[in-house]
């Protein structure tokens, strides 16, 4: 079984491609990824030299060069998480976001429908699901195709899409087109759309590792707004093993939403972060919080995210593994611990990794 896992140089598709590799030796895993600034290939050090992996470098808006890569290599079986994933950054350029999230995606559609390979594929045992099916384009998105709630209801997998930003409606019409492909050409994929994740390797632009940063750093914490928007935080290895269950479960054709039943407002994550890493830098209580920077609200700001992940525990039994106090802890742990990861992030150093592993060898 070859498995092309795209973006797996990013901050999820690590977590997915370590768990895989380590969990399946008998796979084989390929994590194509153009390494922009948002790719590390330093989040994957512990497996890079296991015989089942390799990494390729490559953009996914080349049809030519996608298209290559899958005529050669025939995967069975693709997981796609390769896309431009900051909300900010699509508002400032959302043109990005349409290469990327729609193009890339439906290259990489293209290129698994042309090679055949998914009608061929002899059927393995890989859970009750789909029968035994090994052949799968399992689609990662998001839970911001749904768009906004208000105080009260959550986001379940009947829910119409109503995206806000460019971020969003890039990947609400990623889903829309690898649900056409199952419609139109019978190719057998799964989707799923996933609340906000927070872990060792997140790039520090996103709220959580960005105030962990700065907090070490004695840095002001730029709250958007009042601090009112709800996010429902998933820790990110939770999700990599729902990836893996759904992956190896779920139904052709099917979705699942993925989340923690854990909604913060974002200036309650704040503090509460703020206190834990009191504690864990040795600094009296209520130091970090005065760190706490009210700053202009992001343009289009959804008021709440909420996920309704029933159809996900009872239909394939996950529920998430960690709470929010002790995922939190331990990412706050990890980054204390990895400085030189931060620090190499933070000043763009980490390409050098790539450098010097796989270009001067
Ligand atoms: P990330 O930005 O950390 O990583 C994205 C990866 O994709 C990077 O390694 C990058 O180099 C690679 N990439 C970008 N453009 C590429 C291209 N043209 N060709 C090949 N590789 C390319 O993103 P993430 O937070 O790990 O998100 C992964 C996926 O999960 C995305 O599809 C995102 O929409 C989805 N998702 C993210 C979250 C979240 O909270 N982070 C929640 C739900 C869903
Ligand atoms: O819901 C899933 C989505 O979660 C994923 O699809 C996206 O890829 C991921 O980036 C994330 O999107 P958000 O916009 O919710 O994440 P972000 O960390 O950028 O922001 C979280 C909340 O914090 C949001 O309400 C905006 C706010 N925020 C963010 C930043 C970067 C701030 O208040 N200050 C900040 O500096």
């Amino acid at each position: 079984m070859k498995i092309l896992i795209t973006g797996g140089a990013g901050f999820i598709g690590s977590h997915v491609v370590r768990l895989f590799v380590n969990k399946y030796p008998n796979y084989t895993i390929h994590n194509l990824d153009k390494l922009t600034y948002a790719g590390n290939l330093a989040n994957l050090t512990d497996i890079e030299k296991k015989p089942n992996y390799k990494f390729v470098k490559g953009d996914i808006v080349d049809a030519s060069f996608i298209n290559s890569l899958f005529e050669k290599e025939k995967y069975n079986a693709v997981i796609h998480l390769a896309a431009e994933s900051h909300v900010d950054r699509s508002i400032t350029n959302p043109l990005e976001f349409v290469m990327t999230n729609v193009i890339g995606t439906v290259n990489l559609l293209n290129a698994y429908k042309k090679s055949g390979v998914y009608s061929q594929t002899a059927p393995l045992s890989l859970g009750e699901g789909r029968g035994g099916e090994a052949a799968l384009f399992y689609h990662v998105s998001t839970d911001e195709v749904y768009g906004a709630l208000g105080e009260t209801g959550m986001f379940t997998e009947e829910t119409s899409y109503d995206p806000h930003s460019p971020y969003s409606a890039s990947k609400a019409s990623s889903d829309h087109f690898v649900r056409a492909y199952y419609d139109t050409y019978k190719l057998p994929v799964v989707i799923s759309n996933c609340s906000n994740n927070y872990g060792p390797n997140h790039f520090p632009e996103k709220l959580i590792p960005l105030c962990i940063h700065n907090i070490k750093n004695n840095k002001p914490l730029p709250i958007y707004g009042k601090g009112e928007n709800v996010r429902d935080w998933l820790f990110v290895k939770d999700h990599a093993v729902a990836i893996d269950t759904i992956f190896h479960q779920a139904k052709l054709g099917s979705t699942y939403n993925i989340g923690g039943h854990n909604e913060w407002t974002n200036i309650d994550v704040i503090r509460l972060l703020c206190k834990v890493m009191d504690k864990k830098l040795n600094r009296p209580d209520g130091t970090n919080e005065k760190l706490i920077t009210f700053v202009k609200d992001r343009a289009g700001h959804d008021l709440r995210y909420a996920i309704d992940a029933t159809k996900l525990k009872n239909d394939l039994g996950w529920v998430p593994s960690v709470t929010f106090e002790q995922g939190l802890d331990q990412t706050v742990d990890w980054y204390l611990q990895n400085s030189e990861w931060l620090d190499n992030v933070t000043s763009g150093n980490y390409a050098k990794y790539y450098e010097e592993q796989y270009v001067k060898r």
